[in-house]
């Protein structure tokens, strides 16, 4: 550590929660940067199980500072049901602190969300729903409703008029009808009150702990591929979901972050629209979903499945910076006797060796792959590097040699335990 950033590296759903749960054993404060709960962190604790969506992984650690940054978006509804169903289940949730300068989702996002999909029709983006996308144009269009604002009846009645006023034709097209602002703010300043002890400068408290030497986890959500910037546009979430994020969705500057974690799944999933080259529409696409359990924590959507795409996880590896990969899912290739791992992509006549910066080519690639010899053992017990089969550690080799990054972290498991951590980090050495 000190200052360690978890991103996705590849369509999120990578098993970020996991390994993060892990870092943040080591961590004084857990601080989330972007997104909001259209993500989703399964975390398997003792046998016992938590999904979590917008609160951060560090929760489930009553010592640990637990910050929502300015750059997520926050649905009040989601955040005060996940706070207590964890109090129904013994963890108090009293570490938790709130960025002032978060935006709140409205219900006006949510239907939203909703109307542009159905305007997009055949073209769209098989958004969450969560309202993610229309609260951070209202922020960009600076009509946003911060956190902050419940402390000031006043003038959050008046935000909201004034949101509402540039909504009312935009619902009435949709024959969504109109919301009564007052009703939308008297229903948000009922949880004024919960909320209050929450809000904090984030920026000031998470750079304190730096300075006092404290080590702080930057938690992203989604993955690069989603990102709005470099990802797969327009079939993309509405942040930036690369560790750059972290200073920005929090407010610390670049030389406070030291290692970066990149999370990829040793195979490739993607849940929505979009293009995705190394998509399997076979058996072994369907196995892949079956024994992985790829199904969305958030929709509950049966992901996409399909081979490693390396050219996809060296870009989003040169994206954040990521100096060190954790690779989760191993086990759920187990018994393939062949393993393909795409390594440049045809599009039309060209080659490309690189992530493109046309997303005409990427609509259009087809993967070219490497072929891997498999293993049959069932690798759910291995506990160390070597206890992995041969051919198992040579296709965790090959990703790292192909990305040119250091693997730390090898899930076998969904369990806490189920997790290889390498003492010297396979690839281009270094110590986490
Ligand atoms: P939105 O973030 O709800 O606007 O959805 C935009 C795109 O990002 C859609 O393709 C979603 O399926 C995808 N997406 C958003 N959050 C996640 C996530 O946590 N995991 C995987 N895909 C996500």
């Amino acid at each position: 550590m000190p200052g360690t950033v978890v991103v996705g590296a590849q369509w999120g759903d990578e098993g970020k929660g996991k390994i993060t749960d892990l870092l943040a054993e080591k961590a004084d404060v857990v601080a989330r940067f972007q997104g909001g709960n259209n993500a989703g962190h399964t975390i398997v604790r003792d046998g016992e199980e938590f999904k979590l969506h917008l609160i951060p992984s560090g929760i489930l650690y009553e010592a640990k500072t637990c910050v929502i940054g300015n750059g997520v978006v926050i649905d009040p509804h989601i955040l005060f049901g996940e706070l207590e169903a964890l109090r129904a289940r013994g963890i108090g949730g009293d570490n938790l602190r709130i960025s002032g300068n978060a935006h709140l989702i409205m219900p006006y996002h949510l239907l939203l969300d909703g109307a542009n999909e159905q305007q997009l029709g055949k073209f769209k983006i098989g958004t969450t729903g969560r309202g993610i996308g229309p609260c951070y144009v209202d922020k960009y269009t600076r009509i946003g409703i911060r956190v902050q604002d419940l402390l000031d009846e006043k003038i959050l009645r008046r935000k909201i008029k004034t949101a509402l006023q540039e909504k009312y034709f935009l619902l009435q097209r949709y024959d969504i009808g109109v919301l009564d602002p007052d009703q939308v703010a008297d229903e948000l300043l009922s949880f004024r009150e919960r909320m209050e002890p929450f809000i904090c400068d984030a920026s000031l408290l998470v750079n304190t702990a730096l300075d006092q030497g404290k080590h702080v986890l930057f938690e992203g959500v989604q993955g690069a591929l989603l990102d709005i910037d470099f990802g797969t546009y327009p079939f993309v979430t509405s942040s930036n979901p690369i560790s750059g994020a972290a200073c920005t969705g929090i407010g610390v500057g670049p030389t406070r972050i030291d290692h970066v974690i990149g999370v990829a799944k040793t195979y490739t999933t993607r849940v929505g629209e979009g293009p995705f080259p190394t998509e399997l529409f076979d058996e072994t696409g369907v196995a892949m979903c079956e024994v992985g359990q790829e199904f969305g924590t958030t929709t509950g959507r049966q992901r996409r499945c399909g081979w490693l795409d390396l050219v996809a996880l060296r870009y989003a590896v040169r994206l954040s910076g990521v100096t060190h990969l954790a690779l989760t899912k191993l086990d759920v290739l187990s018994g393939l006797p062949t393993l393909k791992a795409c390594t440049r992509y045809k599009a039309g006549r060209k080659v490309l060796d690189e992530f493109p910066l046309r997303q005409t080519d990427f609509h259009h690639a087809k993967p070219i792959y490497e072929e891997l010899p498999g293993w049959t053992e069932d690798i759910r017990e291995c506990e160390a590097w070597q206890d992995l089969p041969q051919a198992a550690r040579d296709y965790v080799q090959y990703i790292a040699e192909f990305t040119k990054t250091r693997v730390k972290f090898i899930a076998v498991g969904p369990g806490r335990d189920e997790t290889i951590v390498l003492p010297r980090s396979i690839g281009r050495g270094g110590a986490l």
